[in-house]
């Protein structure tokens, strides 16, 4: 299939371009061009580039024209935060393209009720990302039912993780002390009893179900997919993983959530709260029966190979502690 990916340099595109090269497919990346691919692979040779920015092309009207001049037979798309966006890219795709693929986000749910979360639960998504990518996936899956309509697949990741950046820590924030305090021993505040959740997916695992729902078409059209680990953890549960890599006891001091933001940068404890506010634990029965989706990562595997590269690369301070990993 000749396959367009909206932001392909990406986290995920990093992955899934070696991925769909290596099936067979011809993939045509487009980006800004300001950015390397996250990863290096000798698959890149084969990738059509095309520059383009996407939100002076939604701005001016000319993005979604562009797209579908490209003549694919699958779009997926990285890259949309807006209702409008999406409008835009579904006229200008509908009877010239056979799948939409989007990346939407857990963060569509808000906060849990019962968990974990499948796909049908009610949504109350408590902040402006999360409301966008819900309209989003209303207005496509809605599109994909309609006769004549551009036939759609919305992928909601968790908290994507893997080598070459940072990610969610066992505070629920990005900050690096913590990987720190737990490999040497130091004390780690976390709020309330440290039993609420975060939910990672390794970035080569969203890739896994991108190629799924492309390959498995008739399975995958108008419907939408968690795409997460196999199971969420607690935050105490992560810190007590983590400081074990290192061959100790994790160190924790367990504080209200006020104490514990008043003592950590505003930056980290608004990231805290985001993500424990809403203590996501997902599920992907849905994805695993329907698309065959089998996550190789678990949060934890996931986290340790991200933690090994940031060590390697200098983007964290371990303090020379030996890493034993997950
Ligand atoms: N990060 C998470 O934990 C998380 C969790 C759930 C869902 N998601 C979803 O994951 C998606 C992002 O995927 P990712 O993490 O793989 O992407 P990413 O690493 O943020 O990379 C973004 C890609 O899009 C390109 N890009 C950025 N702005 C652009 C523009 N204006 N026009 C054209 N291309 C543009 C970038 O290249 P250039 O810079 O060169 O343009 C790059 O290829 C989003 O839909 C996000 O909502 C992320």
């Amino acid at each position: 299939m000749r396959v367009v990916i909206i932001g392909a340099t990406g986290h995920v595109g990093g992955y899934l371009v070696p991925r769909l090269v290596g099936a067979g497919h011809e993939v045509v990346g487009v980006s800004r061009g300001i950015s390397d691919p996250y990863r290096a692979d000798a698959s890149w040779d084969h990738v059509e580039r095309i520059s383009l920015d996407r939100e002076q092309g939604d701005a001016d009207g000319t993005f979604a024209g562009r797209i579908a001049d490209l003549e694919a037979d699958v779009v997926i798309d990285m890259v949309c935060f807006t209702r409008d966006s999406a409008a835009q890219l579904v006229e200008a795709l509908r009877g010239r393209v056979d799948h939409l693929i989007s990346c939407g986000t857990i963060w569509t749910h808000g906060h849990a009720a019962e968990v974990p979360v499948g796909e049908g639960e009610a949504r109350q998504p408590t902040d402006t990302y999360g409301i966008g990518k819900l309209q989003i996936e209303d207005l496509l899956l809605a599109e994909s039912a309609r006769p004549g309509g551009l036939p759609s697949t919305v992928l909601h990741p968790g908290h994507i993780t893997g080598p070459g950046w940072h990610m969610i820590n066992p505070a629920g924030n990005l900050d690096p002390d913590v990987w720190h305090r737990l490999a040497v021993g130091e004390e780690l505040l976390l709020p309330n009893f440290g039993l609420e959740t975060v939910h990672h997916v390794h970035a080569d695992d969203v890739a896994q179900s991108f190629q799924l729902a492309l390959e498995n078409r008739a399975a995958a059209v108008g419907e939408g997919f968690h795409v997460v680990s196999e199971r969420a953890i607690t935050l105490r549960g992560f810190a007590e993983s983590v400081a074990g890599w290192f061959g100790r006891t994790a160190n924790i001091r367990f504080v209200p959530f006020e104490e514990f933001a008043s003592a950590t940068d505003p930056r980290h404890a608004a990231a805290t709260r985001e993500h424990i506010s809403r203590s996501p634990s997902m599920s992907i029965d849905k994805a695993r029966r329907s698309l065959g989706y089998t996550p190789s990562y678990t949060t934890l595997r996931a986290a340790a190979e991200a933690l090994r590269w940031l060590a390697e690369h200098g983007e964290v301070d371990l303090a020379g502690a030996e890493f034993h990993g997950a």
